[in-house]
């Protein structure tokens, strides 16, 4: 940790816009004040953006206009000007194909959202899953000091006594029904009892992870990950953190301090700490490329090999993550890895201090939520990278939502060309198959999908389900919710619409799993799998315009984080030319 804060004062980029007496600053100052801000707003003091991801159809996010208004307050506090804009926000459950497709999108476009207006730094609203790997892709590329704010979790959800995870008893529940568990009426019954309060995903889905890995990166201030949406302490939260963005401008205190190698080793770290979602892989990849941080599938492995998930929450465990926060919340895991020495305590976070002062006074509140390392759920926790023929450049399976008897497994190849392929035909009762094979999807990578689909956790068939099998060994490369589990090989890499291996998998054939040696094969001989490979031509639609073709055009694989290249690397924020 090595920050030196900048001086104060000094000329903010703002005042580019509305300093001085020229005809262009008494333009850009009086149309602000149509707004009725009075003119000592314009006196150089920072200029700070809320950049707001709230939409009605980003249901997770839908509180964020209250909360903006309690960042507004400790942004006046601290003397700086409060802006609030509304950025595109990308809905998990609504936006199709995938919210996925449109990450990248919205990171460009809130990129040019922060460097083309006057601001000199952002407090990012975020909650649902994408909206906080865009903003902070964003943040990363333009380098403005930003800090992050989530919305927070639901509340726990409830039927007939028994805690309900957001997504992860979507999943169970679906299963129920075709196995003949639970009838139709139930299942409807039970959907009003998931989402009893505004926030987001109440697992440790993609949305608390991706919180869980901006608190952990030191993007966000201690503490802020797990206070569930309604908890008046999320309000102050909002409010400690508008205060705290107007100190880190005056400090210039940027992303590129804080986003270093030791940061996002700390944040995969973590991730196995707390049973976190694969789709972290793919988001602290592509936050690393807009920093320069060399960040690889590798590091995933090393980093994450030897932690012990403790975090005793669904899809791994038992509770949710109203039960986190009352636990003690992240504080307390990002304590215990320092213990084990497992964190880089002196990584700088947004609070411009080492984040082990952060943490080290942290206690544990209830140890059957957050458990001691000889209770953890595993002891390996961390992201399981595969490598093999079939995925020359990786492939990755959380270990700690899988069936510990699939690890090691050898099965026949059940093979779906594509999502409609598989819908098709899986509950066919005539399909070729049994709880030994080894499904296999192929086209819903990056490009196939196109946007890479959260639909690796491929439903079993039926026929399976009836006999209580709940696992089998699946393989694709899609992506999977982070409040999904099981045995589900995922990302592989290169995906089948690039030419992958995965694309000429055939029925019929061998695949051997072997994740205690991280490897994934696909037995045929090297020389039929090459004659496959030279036979194989590009099947998947290519769109005509529009995003869907810049996104087919440019996105690039899983295994770097599926974004697109042109978007990789930090352009800075400067100023530009006016207009007029
Ligand atoms: Fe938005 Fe889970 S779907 S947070």
């Amino acid at each position: 940790m090595t920050f030196k804060p900048a001086t104060w004062p000094r000329k903010l980029r703002s005042q580019e816009w509305y300093g001085g007496t020229s005809r262009d600053a008494i333009y850009h100052r009086g149309w602000m004040k149509n707004q009725g801000y009075p003119h000592d707003l314009f006196d150089g003091r920072p200029v700070i953006g809320i950049l707001n991801t709230w939409s009605d159809l980003t249901p997770c996010n839908g509180h964020l206009r209250e909360l903006a208004e309690k960042v507004k307050a400790g942004i006046w506090e601290a003397g700086g000007f409060p802006v609030e804009v509304p950025v595109f926000s990308a809905s998990e459950n609504t936006f199709r194909p995938t919210a996925m497709m449109f990450r990248n999108l919205a990171a460009m476009a809130i990129e040019e959202q922060m460097r083309g207006q006057p601001i000199d730094g952002a407090v990012l609203l975020v909650g649902c899953d994408k909206t906080t790997p865009s903003l902070l892709m964003a943040a990363a590329s333009t380098d403005l000091p930003s800090i992050i704010v989530t919305g927070g979790p639901m509340l726990n959800g409830y039927f007939r006594g028994e805690r309900v995870g957001s997504g992860t008893h979507l999943w169970k529940f679906s299963e129920a029904v075709k196995a003949g568990e639970m009838t139709q009426a139930e299942f409807l019954e039970a959907e009003a009892s998931m989402s009893r309060s505004t926030g987001t995903c109440n697992t440790m889905g993609t949305a608390s992870t991706m919180a869980s890995m901006a608190e952990a990166l030191g993007m966000a201030l201690s503490g802020n990950a797990a206070i569930p949406a309604v908890d008046s302490r999320r309000r102050v939260m909002a409010q400690l953190s508008g205060r705290r963005i107007v100190q880190m401008v005056k400090d210039d205190l940027k992303p590129s301090d804080i986003l270093t190698k030791p940061a996002f080793e700390n944040a995969i770290r973590t991730n196995g700490a707390i049973g976190g979602s694969t789709n972290a892989v793919i988001h602290l990849l592509a936050i690393a490329g807009r920093v320069g941080v060399d960040l690889t599938l590798d590091d995933w492995d090393r980093c994450g090999r030897d932690v012990a998930t403790i975090v005793n929450l669904m899809p791994s465990g038992k509770y949710l993550m109203e039960e986190f926060f009352y636990a003690g919340g992240l504080p307390v895991v990002l304590k215990r890895l320092g213990e084990a020495g497992m964190l880089n305590r002196d990584a700088l976070t947004v609070s411009g201090g080492a984040i082990w002062d952060e943490v080290k006074d942290a206690v544990n509140w209830n140890e059957d939520v957050i458990l001691p390392v000889e209770k953890a759920l595993t002891q390996h926790g961390g992201i399981a990278v595969l490598r093999g023929n079939l995925a020359p450049k990786g492939a990755v399976l959380k270990p700690s939502a899988a069936s510990e008897h699939l690890l090691t497994h050898r099965g026949r190849a059940v093979v779906f060309e594509d999502i409609d392929d598989y819908k098709a035909r899986i509950e066919d009762e005539a399909l070729d198959i049994d709880e030994t094979c080894v499904m296999v999807l192929k086209n819903c990578g990056p490009k196939g999908y196109p946007g890479m689909a959260e639909v690796g956790n491929m439903g079993l068939p039926p026929k399976v389900l009836r006999k209580g099998i709940t696992d089998m060994v699946r393989i694709s490369d899609a992506r999977m919710s982070g409040t999904a589990y099981g045995t589900v090989v995922l990302h592989t890499s290169p995906e089948a619409a690039a030419g992958g291996p995965l694309a000429v998998v055939r029925d019929g054939d061998m695949i051997e799993l072997d994740v205690p040696n991280r490897r994934l094969h696909l037995d045929i001989t090297d020389a039929e799998l090459a004659a496959r490979l030279a036979d194989w031509t590009p099947g998947h639609e290519v769109p005509e315009g529009g995003y869907a073709w810049l996104h087919q055009a440019h996105v690039e694989g899983a295994d770097t984080g599926a974004d697109l290249g042109f978007l990789k690397g930090c352009r800075g924020a400067p100023v530009g030319k006016d207009s007029h």
